[in-house]
């Protein structure tokens, strides 16, 4: 694999990009301008800030992590970059380079701004504190932006490869140490460490090792309990290269094997996986391949005796949403959300026909997809007497309440959408089972 894609390449993609959105924006009704944001605070801790990362819209449109830059894009005379000018505390803080920026700065803008008074101004990125516009021409901007972000181009797919081989040499370091004993948190830092020294410049966000009961909690926070023999371990965990993400989960037993309802329990999921990324390709509702995977559930579940009726059924009257309490994925790339915020606008009028849908589009080649069922026991949602009523004839509920213990298991790959498939983008990290 290259190591990373040439500076010419970058610098004709932000050409691209530009024009894509210069052709989508001809109307835009006025001056657009995507503020990087600048470094927040972290609440009571004097001047110390939370790592910066640049918003994701100027990110994609100018290549630079790095507060206070302004992009701004008028109709008529085009795209014009303000970054930030460089103050003597930027030197000496954090090492800011002794020469001054060549192109315009920040502190030319409102001049820049005058001279075409007039013109509304519509902000997009992170604006700053303050500034007013129409928020509703906002949002229709943002969401053309979103649908150029959608397509990921070479420079894009580079990085979440590199991204991806970065967290497939970190779960194959944490894989050995799935042993009795072993405690969350030492597994989040072999594995981590292990990311950084492949080339990971973060992880894309928090890691998550979940043990035992621990694996049913979504977002689990890795902590100091060790594993107990013949339990199952949810790893969710990605790095993260000059901006792109990798996302993915595995479950795996402690000790290497899984024992008997684990195991049957792992081949649903990881039939779920295969059959909704089988289904991925371009045209396909989003919808669809989450209604795929949670049949595909209902159909496992019902094989091993905690469902019983018709899987189509256990979909359409919520009860496999029990056990799958969550969206089948969403866009990743550019952060481990990616292009989001925006994407159920092409639906605004229709219902969304299941829960925690965070997508709800066609897939388009280019996209980059999480696909990410999952099967638990969550006890905040089996022991609720609400569910338990209007689900008593599709549960087996005595054997739910002697699984209540199992955890649970996620399977996550991130999927690229091509001409007329998908490519997994991540299907080096090891799979058990
Ligand atoms: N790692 C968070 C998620 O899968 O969305
Ligand atoms: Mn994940
Ligand atoms: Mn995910």
């Amino acid at each position: 694999m290259s190591d990373r894609p040439a500076d010419a390449d970058i610098a004709t993609q932000l050409t691209r990009r530009r024009d894509a959105l210069a052709s989508a924006w001809r109307d835009a009704g006025g001056v657009v301008l995507i503020g990087a944001g600048t470094p927040i605070n972290r609440p009571g801790r004097d001047d110390l800030t939370y790592l910066f990362e640049a918003h994701s819209e100027y990110l994609y449109l100018t290549d630079r992590n790095a507060p206070g830059g302004v992009l701004a894009f008028h109709p008529d005379d085009g795209w014009v970059d303000f970054t930030a000018p460089i103050t003597v505390d930027d030197r000496l803080w954090s090492g800011a380079p002794d020469e001054d920026p060549t192109g315009p700065t920040t502190a030319e803008l409102d001049g820049w701004l005058s001279a075409r008074s007039g013109a509304p101004v519509i902000w997009l990125g992170s604006p700053p504190a303050g500034a007013t516009h129409d928020p509703e021409r906002a949002q229709e901007l943002r969401y053309s932006l979103a649908a150029v972000r959608r397509r990921k181009d070479p420079v894009e797919l580079a990085r979440m490869r590199q991204a991806a081989a970065a967290t497939a040499a970190a779960f194959a370091a944490a894989v050995p140490l799935l042993r009795a004993g072993v405690s969350e948190r030492e597994v989040q830092i072999e594995l981590e460490a292990e990311a950084f020294r492949h080339g990971a410049a973060s992880m894309a966000y928090d890691t998550i090792v979940g043990g035992g009961p621990n694996a049913a909690v979504l977002h689990f926070m890795p902590t100091g309990r060790r594993f107990q023999a013949d339990e199952l371990v949810l790893i969710d965990a990605g790095a993260q290269y000059r901006g792109y993400a990798s996302d993915i989960t595995r479950t795996y037993p402690v000790g290497g094997a899984f024992a008997g309802l684990q195991q049957e329990l792992h081949g649903v999921v990881h039939r779920a996986e295969r059959a909704a990324i089988e289904r991925c390709r371009p045209g396909v509702e989003w919808r669809e391949i989450h209604r795929i995977a949670g049949l595909t559930i209902a159909e496992g579940l019902v094989a091993v005796g905690v469902l019983r009726g018709d899987p189509d059924e256990l979909v359409e009257s919520g009860a496999v949403w029990l056990f799958f309490p969550h969206g089948v994925g969403h866009l990743v790339g550019l952060g481990v959300r990616d292009a989001g915020g925006t994407p159920l606008r092409e639906r605004r009028d229709v219902p969304r026909p299941y829960p925690n849908l965070r997508i709800d589009l066609p897939l388009e080649p280019g996209m980059v997809v999480t696909v990410e069922p999952g099967l638990y026991f969550v006890p905040a949602i089996l022991c609720d007497p609400g569910h338990r009523d209007r689900h008593a004839e599709a549960v087996d509920w005595s054997m739910v309440d002697r699984l209540l213990g199992v955890g649970g298991v996620r399977i996550e790959d991130d999927v690229l959408i091509t001409e007329d498939g998908a490519e997994v983008l991540t299907d080096a990290v090891p799979l058990l089972g």
